[in-house]
């Protein structure tokens, strides 16, 4: 398992390495001759990918980090919505076309913050990078006996039923002119069961009509759960 993720790891890491390599060498030596929107270009794709090193490094270290056993789960009453808010208003930034519909009618939950921070910004952001262009990407928690259910629902390429398991596994990317389009490592996914997992929670997707949701249940917080009890007697 170790010598498979390395040699993938060494294959992802090299790709953008060498794409950066190449178009600063070519910069370099042909300088005069390259007008400014050459030069232009070739810094955007430099940018591009160390964006995409940097990316792949950061989930890469994700991924050693579950697989550490001193990295516990630090329990704690969540209040989910000005999470989300705050992912979303970030993502907004990263994708200005995407507009946010958020709804939580839900409980708080029992869960490691971070981790919880982790799990959304990485659905989040999937349904913007793989939403259709200016579409809308809603957000939605609602009660489901001890669990709360939290679905991001995006407008897009769906996903086949055959990849739906796929797409958990590390290094998965579906093959599609949309994939192919995006930059991604293919560890967003497979980081976030395994966290959702570790906190006791589950996640589905279900991709139909033109629209994906991923929905993620994790417990409620057991201060709220019995607050409702009371209320319901
Ligand atoms: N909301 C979505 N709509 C369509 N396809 C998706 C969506 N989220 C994930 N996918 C597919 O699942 C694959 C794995 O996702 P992920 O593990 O986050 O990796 P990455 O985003 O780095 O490619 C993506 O490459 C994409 O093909
Ligand atoms: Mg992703």
């Amino acid at each position: 398992m170790n010598e498979d993720f390395i040699s993938t790891v060494s294959h992802e890491l090299r790709t953008p390495l060498t794409s950066i390599r190449g178009f600063s060498q070519t910069m370099l030596a042909s300088w005069d001759k390259l007008d400014d929107e050459s030069k232009k270009k070739f810094l955007k794709i430099i940018i591009e990918q160390s964006n995409r090193l940097i990316n792949l490094v950061e989930n890469m270290l994700s991924v050693t980090k579950l697989q550490d056993a001193k990295d516990d789960i630090i329990f704690k009453e969540v209040v989910i919505k000005p999470v989300i808010d705050m992912i979303c208003s970030i993502i907004k930034n990263q994708y200005p076309d995407k507009s946010f519909d958020v709804q939580i009618s839900a409980l708080n939950i029992l869960a490691d913050k971070d981790k919880f921070q982790q799990v959304m910004t990485n659905l989040i952001e999937n349904a913007a990078k793989y939403g259709d262009y200016n579409s809308k990407i809603t957000v939605k928690a609602v009660n489901i006996d001890d669990f709360v259910s939290i679905s991001v629902i995006n407008k897009g390429l769906e996903i086949k039923k055959e990849d739906c398991e796929k797409i958990f596994t590390k290094f998965s990317r579906i093959d599609n002119p949309l994939t192919r389009k995006v930059q991604g490592s293919g560890l967003g996914l497979y980081i976030t069961k395994t966290l959702v997992e570790k906190m006791g929670g589950q996640i589905k997707v279900k991709s139909e009509n033109g629209l994906t949701t991923f929905e993620v249940l994790f417990p409620a917080s057991n201060i709220e759960r019995q607050a409702r009890v009371k209320c319901k007697q």
